[in-house]
């Protein structure tokens, strides 16, 4: 495929059918499930196939894709950049990182490595990411992201594809087990040499295991607390709403054309709207109700200056939103309770 038609298609070359089963027979997953992150998820099915029963969450910049991945057993899928999200680091317990394979605009750096960067970021510590790349990002960017890899994750293991896909699509599969930072220093022979092994394909091949070799540890299991991509995306948005057609019965008849449909709303936005006021079935199919709780703490405690134990009472309110979701959560309902 020439550039301008891997630029054109968002440079979409999906984890082949092929290779799926073989990376996901070197993985090991805990039995009470973890989250697993797709940074640039296509429709989907890699991250899926590859981590059968976790908590599953994508990203995806092509509108169509987005909301194929929706479609599938995902407990969040954002439709946007992957450059423009922001999310709770150290969230994830693996990530498949397949990104897109080209040179950001204006040179100096490839989107493999940015996004090699940003994900790291988002991994928790003993945290498995399975990064897969052409041999050609070594080719033009090896030193800063060997180093960087040998910086941030320890058992690093590096396969090609095996035959015929090698000669083919020229991929490898990088391995890796997140540690804390630490600073990595080796002669540019070293790394020339690491690098030269790389692009001629001087690595074992990948090849499915009887027993896995990385185990990916249980993280905050289905919860990510902070996952937003700031971007909109009117398809998208107007594929999901189901208020558009309320705004527009409720607003002047100048604007009613120049309305754009608003997403489902999370809980950021929820809560920008109670501050609002806006509580109470005012937005169908986002509230249901929204209610004060007032109840009394106890606590004991050990006066400083006299040894005594004094007993504190305490009112405490709390605003308790309950709120229609789009997917129903970890119990199966779709009501979310928010406090
Ligand atoms: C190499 S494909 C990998 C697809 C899938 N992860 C897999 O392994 O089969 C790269 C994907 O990244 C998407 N993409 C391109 N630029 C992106 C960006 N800035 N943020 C998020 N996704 C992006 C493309 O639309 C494409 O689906």
């Amino acid at each position: 495929m020439t550039r301008l038609a891997a630029q054109a298609d968002l440079e979409y070359f999906p984890t082949q059918e092929r290779i799926r089963p073989i990376i996901r027979s070197y993985l090991s997953f805990p039995e009470s499930g973890t989250t697993a992150f797709d940074p640039c998820c296509g429709p989907g099915d890699a991250l899926q196939e590859i981590c059968p029963d976790q908590y599953l969450f994508g990203m995806e910049l092509h509108t169509g894709r987005a909301l194929e991945a929706k479609s599938k057993t995902f407990v969040k899928v954002l439709a946007g950049p992957f450059e423009n999200c922001t999310v709770s680091n150290r969230a994830f317990g693996f990530i498949h990182l397949n990104p897109p394979y080209d040179w950001v605009a204006g040179g100096g750096e490839r989107y493999e490595e940015q996004f090699l960067y940003r994900a790291t970021n988002y991994l928790a510590p003993r945290g498995v990411l399975e990064f897969l790349v052409p041999t050609t990002l070594f080719e033009y960017q090896g030193e800063p992201v060997l180093k960087f890899l040998l910086e941030n994750y320890r058992d690093i293991k590096i396969f090609k594809y095996p035959e015929p896909e090698f000669q083919q699509f020229q991929q490898v599969v990088v391995f890796g087990v997140k540690k804390p930072q630490e600073r990595v220093t080796a002669s540019p022979k070293w790394f020339a040499e690491q690098i030269a092994r790389i692009t001629m394909g001087d690595i074992p091949e990948l090849e499915l295991q009887n027993e896995p070799l990385y185990q990916v540890p249980a993280i905050n299991p289905g919860l990510v607390k902070v996952f937003r991509v700031n971007h909109y995306d009117k398809e998208l948005a107007e594929s999901e709403s189901q208020t558009l057609s309320i705004l527009q019965t409720q607003s002047k008849p100048v604007l009613k054309d120049n309305l754009t449909a608003p997403y489902l709303l999370d809980k950021a936005l929820l809560a920008l709207l109670a501050v609002g006021g806006y509580v109470d079935g005012i937005m169908p199919k986002h509230y249901l109700l929204g209610k004060y709780e007032n109840h009394e703490e106890t606590t004991h405690e050990i006066d400083v200056d006299s040894g005594e134990e004094v007993t504190i009472t305490r009112k405490k309110s709390t605003t308790v939103f309950y709120a229609l979701t789009p997917q129903p959560g970890p119990d199966g309902s779709r009501i979310a309770v928010i406090r």
